[in-house]
């Protein structure tokens, strides 16, 4: 062996190891050579130690380390002993290594960007070096907090009595809504299987299998539009139970979230978590995952205007539209310029415009102000509780259109006005409840299922299957953390004659549903229990659990947006011979 093995971690020393001799190994962090003395702080993932040379005492020692360098691989021996000033910022700051000597295990290149916390490189280049990137303990810690939340998932489900199964990689394509990532079969030429979007189908047939509770902490693969929440493989914690109702789902959920944010921030939740349905959080905040952490609520104010002068409000609204306002607290400020970027927003959501009105030194300023009574004005003022100094916002459109768009420009104006920075620290929790069964599709001129295919209709809706199956709700809920999606699930359908119902309602064919999903719609011919479940984005607990918002902060070997995995050039070109063994013939691009 050409290196001395170590017996205490580099984070380890305290003021009870004085007098002690150790070996360390680890990263040499930065040499500092002042003279009289030498420093090498040494790291490793437990955390940084200093070791001190005396040139005084030990002049070969001394010029032999001239030759360390950032990053090089060192064992070094010696003594623990008092520092002469501690430094309170490092755990081990009380004490530092006296070397009695030291040697280099492997030299390292200059790396690109030095290994710390607060450094200004551009994410390529960190991306590139991935294994430099992850030695800083700013990433390298939300490692730490991702292996303390395996391990607490572990002990849930195991205590409650979940059976852990693995369900294939390779599968027939479950639909989630997102493009399969397909995988040709050799043996079975222009075959293919697809990589998971979720283990939703086997998850339900092993209830039907009678495994009556199922966990599996599983990677799942999408191929959609990647955003800083998104990645195209992600992992999620997967959950069915049977025999359950949507609160015995809901419990067992928040029971996790209440374990994890305990063990790993120390923080007890002690209510239940807030229920909304998906019409409240839509037409209160403009979104389906509202951050309840801040007001600024979206009001209706479509009988004030329906008949007013202003003909886009009017016509919207004898079109069966609605108009609503956000009241911007104290942003009549505004200048035309930040008004016309938030008018560009609500654009980029599909807005046709966005009308504004600032109550500013008690005068009324505002495009749309001719067209409207001063009795509406009035009205309206007091519906957005709008006072001198405040901005309001309105939208006309259709009904969802409207809300999610002023949800987004509810978001940006808790941006600009400083809301974010007051509520970094603070945590909201709430489900989201009743979501419709199924959104229209226009492009497709049909309708499709909000959740999935599989999930239930509330029991009071199914009449509606028949009559109006776009007002159906479904027995689905979302788990919501500070306006971000953490999860979503549904109780399911385990009467095979009304999945076969909502297939026919998504349009599909006789054939199409056999091919598809006859396998399933078969299993569950064979005694379903009734049963539900969830899936929770572990990738996006772990964010919230860090308070990051870049999902590749929580993934060892992320990809870019698009789609590209910097340090190992993949997705990348494969050998002919490959392709001819799998019968496939690349078209390619002009
Ligand atoms: P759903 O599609 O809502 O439900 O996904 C569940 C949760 O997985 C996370 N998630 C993602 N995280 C990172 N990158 C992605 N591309 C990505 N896509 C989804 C989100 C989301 O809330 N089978 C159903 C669950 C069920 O019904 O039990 C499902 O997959 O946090
Ligand atoms: P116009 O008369 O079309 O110039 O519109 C007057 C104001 O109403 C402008 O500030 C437009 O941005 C705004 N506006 C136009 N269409 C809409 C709409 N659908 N919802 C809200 N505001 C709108």
């Amino acid at each position: 062996m050409n290196f001395l093995k170590r017996t205490m971690l580099c984070g380890e020393p305290r003021d009870s190891h004085i007098g002690k001799n150790v070996i360390l190994n680890g990263w040499v962090q930065n040499v500092r050579n002042l003279g009289g003395l030498i420093f090498i702080d040494l790291r490793d993932r437990n955390g940084l130690m200093q070791l001190v040379i005396e040139p005084e005492n030990q002049k070969e020692l001394a010029e032999r380390a001239t030759e360390l360098k950032q990053e090089y691989v060192i064992w070094a021996k010696g003594d623990i002993r008092k520092r002469e000033k501690s430094n309170e910022k490092m755990p081990t700051g009380l004490v530092e290594m006296l070397v009695q000597d030291y040697g280099i295990i492997n030299k390292a290149e200059l790396p690109p960007f030095e290994i710390l916390n607060d450094i200004e490189t551009s994410e390529e280049i960190k991306l590139q070096y991935r294994y430099l990137d992850l030695r800083r303990p700013v990433l390298l810690n939300k490692f730490v907090v991702r292996n303390k939340v395996y391990q607490i998932l572990h002990q849930y489900y195991y205590e409650n009595n979940f059976l852990e199964v693995e369900t294939p990689v390779l599968m027939k394509s479950t639909p989630e809504g997102a493009r399969d990532f397909l995988v040709p079969s050799r043996i079975n030429k222009g075959k293919f299987y697809a990589l998971p979007q979720s283990p939703q189908l086997y998850k339900q047939i092993l209830m039907i299998s009678g495994f009556d509770r199922y966990m599996q902490i599983v990677k799942c693969f999408r191929d959609e539009d990647l955003r800083s929440d998104r990645q195209p493989e992600f992992t999620q914690v997967d959950v069915e139970m049977s025999f359950v109702d949507i609160d015995d789902v809901l419990s067992m959920t928040e029971g996790l979230i209440k374990r994890i944010w305990k063990e790993v921030l120390g923080i007890e939740i002690e209510n239940k978590f807030k229920r909304m349905t998906y019409v409240e959080a839509m037409s209160r905040y403009g979104s389906d995952k509202p951050d309840l952490r801040y007001d600024l609520e979206l009001k209706d104010i479509t009988e004030v205007v329906k008949n007013c002068g202003f003909s886009v409000f009017k016509d919207n609204i004898s079109n069966g539209g609605n108009v609503a306002v956000l009241n911007a607290k104290g942003c009549a400020d505004f200048s035309r310029k930040k008004i016309d970027e938030l008018t560009n927003l609500a654009k980029k959501y599909g807005a046709k415009g966005l009308a504004w009105m600032k109550f500013e030194n008690g005068e009324i300023n505002s495009p749309i102000a001719k067209f409207l009574q001063e009795n509406e004005i009035n009205e309206i003022k007091n519906i957005a509780h709008a006072e001198n100094g405040d901005l309001l916002l309105f939208v006309s459109d259709k009904w969802t259109k409207t809300y999610t768009i002023l949800g987004a420009l509810r978001i940006e104006i808790a941006k600009l006005s400083g809301i974010y920075e007051k509520i970094k620290n603070d945590y909201s929790f709430h489900w989201v409840t009743e979501f419709p069964l199924f959104e229209y599709d226009e492009e497709s001129n049909r309708y499709v299922a909000m959740h999935h295919a599989f999930t239930s209709p509330m029991d009071e809706d199914v009449e509606l299957l028949n009559t109006a199956p776009d007002k159906a709700r479904a027995k689905a809920y979302d788990l919501v953390i500070n306006g971000a999606e953490l999860g979503g699930g549904s109780i399911r359908i385990h009467d095979s004659k009304v999945q076969q119902k909502i297939f026919e309602l998504m349009n599909l064919g006789p054939e199409e549903i056999e091919s598809k999903f006859g396998f399933f719609t078969k299993a569950l011919k064979y005694g379903a229990p009734p049963h539900g479940g969830i899936a929770l984005g572990l990738d996006r607990i772990i964010m919230t659990l860090c308070n990051t918002d870049n999902i590749r902060d929580v993934i060892a070997f992320p990809k870019t947006t698009s789609g590209l995995s910097l340090m190992d050039g993949c997705p990348s070109a494969v050998d002919i011979k490959q392709l001819n063994e799998l019968s496939i013939n690349v078209i390619k691009e002009k």
